[in-house]
């Protein structure tokens, strides 16, 4: 048995009481410090949680020689300089997605986590999906045969972020489950957005992605929608899938396709369409995010790489530059750089 990882959560906003609450709930961590600027973030969390530490100074976790590990759960912003601060103090480090503002600060990152030796991982909770892993798997098994396309939207009323587009905040899911899924990064990004609410903020966006293997996808995000969507579909030539993150059947797979057989005379092509059984495969109930902390305590422990890991982080923010670019050129094709940096 190894003793549980002590973790300190700095960003106790909307999202770091989730991050805390499986941290509790995990056996492998332990919840030692929490850290944000506001008081009544930290009452709240100490009322729950007594016997976590609580402190409005980021250096206070650093010199902390209990804190083995911090979990960052800021703005976008805040990423890089935080992390690298923490991957310097020799803690290990989890940060939310996107892994930090740009594909420069995500690789002055990898290299400081390599160069100390320190776990560097991004929060792509989808990874750990249930409805996501099971995709994943019918894509590998080849049962969806070669992927022809994806088609996914992401799209609800809120919440607007003050710091960043809905690229930046929605993207990184929709990317991280795509570059899982495909196990291949996007050669090429062109897309479309436009900032309805406040003109230099854009909240809705129309992205087309290019794949080496040839599959392509679209993507499409929004704060700005009347009801919620989580919907992926995957289309193979050999089956079919929905995978809709709200509903009770997330995942569907259809046995349907065309097929284009031999022309019986020069210039005749007949498509023959094929509608068979549509299956709802029964789905594990787990909640990512404690698989998510597992992952990350396991490479502190055993020195896996976490699925999450941070190359996969660096080609998401990649793909966000690459849109940020197109967006620039008036939607313009742009090429995206793969593969991990060298790091020493
Ligand atoms: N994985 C997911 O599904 C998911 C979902 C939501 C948000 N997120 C990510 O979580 C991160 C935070 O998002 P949010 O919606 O919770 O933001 P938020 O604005 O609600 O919370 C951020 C918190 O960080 C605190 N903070 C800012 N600077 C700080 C500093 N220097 N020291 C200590 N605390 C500081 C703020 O006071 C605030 O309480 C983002 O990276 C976001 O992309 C991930």
């Amino acid at each position: 048995m190894t003793s549980p990882v002590r973790i300190a959560v700095v960003g106790l906003g909307y999202w770091g009481p989730n991050l805390i609450r499986n941290i509790n709930e995990h056996p492998g961590a332990e919840a030692v410090m929490a850290c944000d600027l506001r008081t009544d973030a930290l009452e709240s969390i100490g009322r729950r949680y007594p016997a976590v530490e609580t402190t409005t100074s980021f250096a206070d976790v650093l010199a902390d020689p209990r804190v083995e590990a911090v979990v960052i759960a800021t703005p976008v912003s805040r990423h890089h300089a935080m992390a690298a601060a923490a991957l310097d103090a020799g803690k290990h480090v989890f940060v939310e997605k996107p892994l930090a503002a740009s594909a420069e600060e995500s690789i002055d990152l990898i290299e400081r986590a390599a160069a100390g030796g320190r776990v560097l991982m991004p929060g792509h909770t989808f990874l750990y999906s249930p409805p996501v892993m099971m995709v994943k798997q019918m894509i590998e098994s080849g049962e969806l045969g070669d992927i022809y396309f994806i088609s996914t939207s992401r799209v609800n009323l809120g919440l607007h972020q003050s710091d960043v587009s809905v690229a930046w905040d929605l993207g990184p899911h929709d990317f991280s489950i795509l570059r899982y899924w495909l196990d291949e990064s996007p050669s090429h990004a062109s897309a479309m957005a436009r900032g309805c609410v406040i003109p230099s903020i854009p909240d809705v966006a129309f992205i087309n992605l290019e794949f080496p293997s040839g599959a392509v996808a679209h993507v499409e995000l929004s704060w700005l929608a009347p009801s919620k969507l989580r919907r992926t579909t995957v289309v193979g030539s050999r089956k079919m899938v929905v995978y809709d993150d709200t509903s009770s059947e997330p995942v569907r797979v259809f046995d349907s396709g065309a097929v284009l057989p031999n022309p019986e005379t020069f210039g005749e092509y007949k498509l023959t369409y094929r509608t068979g059984d549509i299956v709802s495969p029964r789905m594990e109930v787990a909640e990512p995010l404690y698989r998510e902390i597992e992952d990350f305590c396991d490479a502190i422990r055993t020195g896996s790489t976490p699925k999450s890991s941070a190359e996969l982080g660096l080609e998401v923010v990649r793909m966000i530059e690459a849109v940020d670019q197109s967006l620039e050129q008036a939607g313009a094709r742009v090429g995206i750089e793969s593969g991990a940096p060298a790091v020493a």
